[in-house]
């Protein structure tokens, strides 16, 4: 089976690129220098000279604030880049697994959200990614989408690597308290992508949207101290302080849902693979940052 990851700088691209060769060992990682999306007219060439048989798309417009204002990027990564991966997916029979995210709803429910809820997203962000759902879905190709939320990694960005740093730093944080969610270790989502690929490779894929994220839910601040509790076992400097603030004390350009619990059940049904479990990630996480570089 030809693989084809697109992304490979991502946290998500570089947690696959840590698992994903050691059970697919001829799986290719393109990153924007080969292939761009914002070049729309270049995407399905250059697709057609790979031939893959699946492909991966960890590649996102991802900067949720900068959306707001940049609009039009957004939507060239988000939505017209995914349509045309995906007509090229639908017109040669190449299987399309695709990541997409919590932002798609408002946050106004008071329950996990389910693959049935209703979207309605409140960022320029969520639209943009809700609009590459649809696209998948019109093109009409094989696909899964899967909807993740918080994630975090040892790569990247992210806020699990944010409060390390600012522990380090800062006697006092302050952290949103009254923002839930699901951490999602990108680790746990590349090896249940890996659980989606060894489906498709022999013809059992439940093909469909799904959602796949952290199966407890914790607030930013809730989140942040079982970091810090972590890295104090192993010695890092914590900061003395963790105060839990309202999301009206920390205002960002990009509306968060306030509610942000997505119900990982029915893809641990279908394939077979458990919800991401955070708590158990951070240590893990923290290993590996903490390894010396070879
Ligand atoms: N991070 C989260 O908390 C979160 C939450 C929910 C859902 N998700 C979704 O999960 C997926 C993976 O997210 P992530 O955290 O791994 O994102 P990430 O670290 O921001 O990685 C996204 C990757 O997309 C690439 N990319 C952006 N524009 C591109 C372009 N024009 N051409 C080619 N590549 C381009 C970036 O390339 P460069 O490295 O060259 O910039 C980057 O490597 C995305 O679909 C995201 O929407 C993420």
């Amino acid at each position: 089976m030809n693989i084809l990851v697109l992304g490979r700088n991502g946290q998500l691209g570089q947690c696959l690129l840590d698992v994903l060769p050691r059970v697919y060992p001829n799986a290719v990682f393109w990153g924007r220098q080969q292939l761009d999306l914002e070049q729309l007219e270049g995407i399905e060439p250059r697709l057609s000279a790979q031939q893959p048989d699946v492909i991966i798309n960890a590649s996102a417009y991802t900067a949720v604030d900068q959306a707001e204002t940049n609009s039009a990027l957004a939507y060239t990564v988000n939505q017209h880049a995914v349509a045309q991966v995906a007509d090229y997916c639908a017109k040669n029979d190449v299987a399309l697994l695709h990541v997409s995210t919590d932002y798609v709803f408002d946050g106004s429910s008071q329950r996990p959200y389910a693959e049935t809820a209703e979207p309605n997203p409140s960022s320029v962000y969520g639209a943009s990614k809700l609009a590459g759902e649809k696209a998948i879905a019109a093109s009409g190709c094989r696909h899964v989408i899967l909807r993740t939320a918080w994630v975090f990694s040892e790569h990247g960005q992210n806020f699990f690597k944010t409060m390390l740093r600012l522990g380090g730093e800062r006697d006092t944080l302050r952290i949103v308290g009254d923002q839930i969610g699901c951490p999602t270790y990108a680790r746990d989502l590349a090896f249940a992508l890996i659980s989606v690929l060894k489906r498709v490779e022999n013809g059992t894929c439940s093909w469909g949207l799904y959602h796949y994220a952290g199966g407890r839910d914790v607030s930013w601040f809730e989140f942040a101290e079982a970091i810090f509790a972590a890295a104090a076992d192993i010695g890092l400097t914590v900061p003395k302080h963790v105060m839990a603030i309202t999301t009206e004390e920390y205002p960002t350009p990009a509306p968060r849902p306030a509610w942000s619990v997505l119900d990982s059940s029915l893809f641990t049904h279908a394939f077979g693979h458990p919800a991401s479990n955070w708590q158990t990630a951070i240590e893990a996480c923290l290993r590996a940052l903490n390894q010396p570089s070879q």
